[in-house]
């Protein structure tokens, strides 16, 4: 079953180095929000979304995107990001408003995947070389991989 990865990465380019290894794992089409046309996405029964966290959510590209999608029902969805600090439910919950909007789509979310991502946006950070700054390492994009082979049961 084919399967796409909707990927916005612009600040350090964290996002893409993930979604490549999962699109490896997955023999996944990677494509850009503004390179794809939603009625393209007929085609494919997983789709992959994905980005950096900006000011705590997922890039504003990627949510208008999912925004001028039209009922999705039927469709499975996986979600990933990464951020500057660590994805903590209750704390920093990132991505919930992709989750929602998707849910609204009608979409199943069948999974989440976060990571942290080098950082140099915060000011004060900058003189020392950003935080996270060796993210995502070889442990994070082992991560991704074995995620998105978790996902293969649901093609
Ligand atoms: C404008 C901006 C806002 C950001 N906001 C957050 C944030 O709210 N929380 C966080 O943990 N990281 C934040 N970050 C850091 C990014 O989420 C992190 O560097 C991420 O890995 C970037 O992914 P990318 O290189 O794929 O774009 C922000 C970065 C930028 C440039």
């Amino acid at each position: 079953m084919p399967v796409i990865i909707i990927l916005k990465s612009e600040h350090h380019g964290n996002t893409k180095k993930i979604a490549e290894r999962m699109a490896r794992a997955l023999k996944a089409r990677l494509a850009e929000p503004d390179k794809i046309k939603i009625t393209e996405l007929n085609k494919y029964n997983l789709i992959g979304f994905g980005s950096g966290i900006y000011h705590r959510k997922h890039h504003e590209d990627l949510l208008a995107f999912v925004d001028k999608m039209p009922c999705m029902k039927g469709k499975k969805a996986f979600i990933f990001s990464t951020s500057g600090a660590r994805k903590m439910p209750l704390v920093n919950n990132f991505g919930a408003d992709l989750k929602e909007k998707l849910l609204a789509k009608g979409f199943e979310i069948v999974g989440e995947f976060s990571c942290r991502g080098w950082d140099t946006y915060p000011l004060f950070v900058r003189p020392f070389g950003g935080i996270s700054k060796s993210h995502p390492d070889e442990k994070d994009l082992n991560n991704a991989e074995a995620f998105a082979k978790s996902l293969k049961v649901q093609l």
